[in-house]
């Protein structure tokens, strides 16, 4: 059912630092910050052969990465996003083999524009996991 990994998402206290770290250490091609209010998150978005990494830094009071940062101090790997032809079949299947959906179980519009849906990371080996429709 799953299909390409879209991208690996990384929170990071201090964004700046992580984006210039994965520039002038890595190599890589990394974008200029967007501050997106309405995740409550700041994203870098670093472009790979094959996939994307997302730096995410905390943005305002109700950030919802401000407490895995709180136990993750480094920063730390946030979640993984599979993509999906078609999100309501792929909720569905993956409730009836009893995974279990964060939040009321209805899409919701992600980082890059598309229908997104969290995955509780307990029933994924610890990984948080997100789908998006492509
Ligand atoms: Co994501």
């Amino acid at each position: 059912m799953i299909g390409r990994l879209n991208h690996v998402a990384i929170a990071v206290k201090d964004i700046a630092a992580a984006a210039a770290t994965y520039r002038d250490v890595l190599g890589a091609k990394v974008s200029q910050p967007l501050a997106q209010p309405d995740h409550g998150v700041t994203v870098v978005f670093i472009e790979l052969p094959n996939t994307k990494i997302e730096l995410l830094e905390p943005l305002g009071a109700a950030s919802p990465i401000a407490k895995f940062l709180e136990k993750n101090p480094d920063g730390g790997m946030h979640h993984v996003c599979y993509e999906v032809a078609d999100i309501l079949s792929a909720r569905d299947r993956l409730k009836a083999a009893g995974a279990r959906v964060i939040g009321d179980g209805e899409p919701k519009t992600g980082a890059h524009g598309k229908p997104v849906l969290f995955l509780h990371p307990k029933d994924f080996n610890g990984v948080l996991v997100e789908i998006e429709q492509v």
